[in-house]
């Protein structure tokens, strides 16, 4: 695989399968964003919607924490979905969980034709929401909204603008020095990214600042929101219904 293969914005990697090795090496702290976002859910749980699932990192954690749940994985990739349902059914939880395959931008337009769901407790997203445009992103946090129980919460773990070039300067070293601490280099990982093309909704990396998406939370209708976990770029926002 190279370089040359094109994937879907989101899949980062042109081989499905190095995925959950490659994101570990290049995002830093991914397991902890995943994990601090997990805690952020209440363990009584019972529905629970995950935008973006991938190859179902997030999915497993949240099943994980929350026994009695079931969950609703949508994903526009067959490839990563492909890979959650396998890692689903070899930790013996695919029967909790109804993959959907479709774009979270047509659904929040009200034009999916699979139906998703509503009164979800929780919502989550990992790693995808930033490919909208802000207007979509804005739209798909009513759509969120409009479909959670009263007092249910969005989380949202994703890539941020930074305040400021000072700032953006020390992520980007820091984040070298985080692959190299995983044992190989920035370069070495970046030959496994594949070439994205803008499929449905979503298209290169569109960030907005954590400001920004505060805001957007609260006019979307979040009566509480919060940003529980920062690393420079990197963020967990969201909030209660
Ligand atoms: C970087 S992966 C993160 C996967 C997982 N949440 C995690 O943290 O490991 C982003 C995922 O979002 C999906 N994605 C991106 N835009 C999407 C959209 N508009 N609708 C549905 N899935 C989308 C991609 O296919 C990809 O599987």
């Amino acid at each position: 695989m190279s370089q040359s293969t094109t994937i879907y914005p989101g899949e980062v990697f042109a081989d499905t399968q190095v995925f959950d090795t490659g994101i570990r090496q290049l995002v830093p702290h991914y397991d902890l964003m995943l994990d601090t976002l997990t805690a952020c859910v209440p363990k009584e749980a019972r529905r629970l919607l995950d935008l973006g699932c991938g190859t179902g990192e997030l999915s497993y954690k949240l099943l994980k924490h929350c026994p009695d749940a079931q969950l609703v994985a949508v994903d526009y990739s067959p490839r990563m979905i492909e890979k959650a349902i396998a890692k689903l059914e070899e930790a013996q939880l695919s029967d909790r969980v109804t993959f959907i395959p479709g774009d979270f931008g047509t659904w929040a337009n009200g034009e999916m034709k699979e139906e998703i769901g509503t009164n979800f407790d929780a919502c989550v997203s990992s790693l995808a929401i930033h490919h909208l445009t802000d207007e979509m992103k804005y739209k798909l946090l009513i759509c969120i909204r409009k479909n959670l129980v009263e007092g249910g919460c969005f989380w949202n773990a994703d890539p941020i603008l930074q305040e400021s070039p000072q700032l953006q300067e020390i992520y980007s070293k820091l984040r070298e020095q985080w692959t190299i601490n995983q044992g190989t280099t920035i370069q070495n990982v970046r030959s496994n990214i594949g070439n994205s093309q803008p499929q449905g909704h979503s298209g290169q990396d569109r960030l907005a600042t954590l400001e920004t998406h505060l805001t957007m939370l609260s006019s979307a209708g979040f009566k509480t929101v919060a940003n529980p976990w920062r690393f420079f770029g990197l963020a967990i926002f969201g909030g209660w219904s």
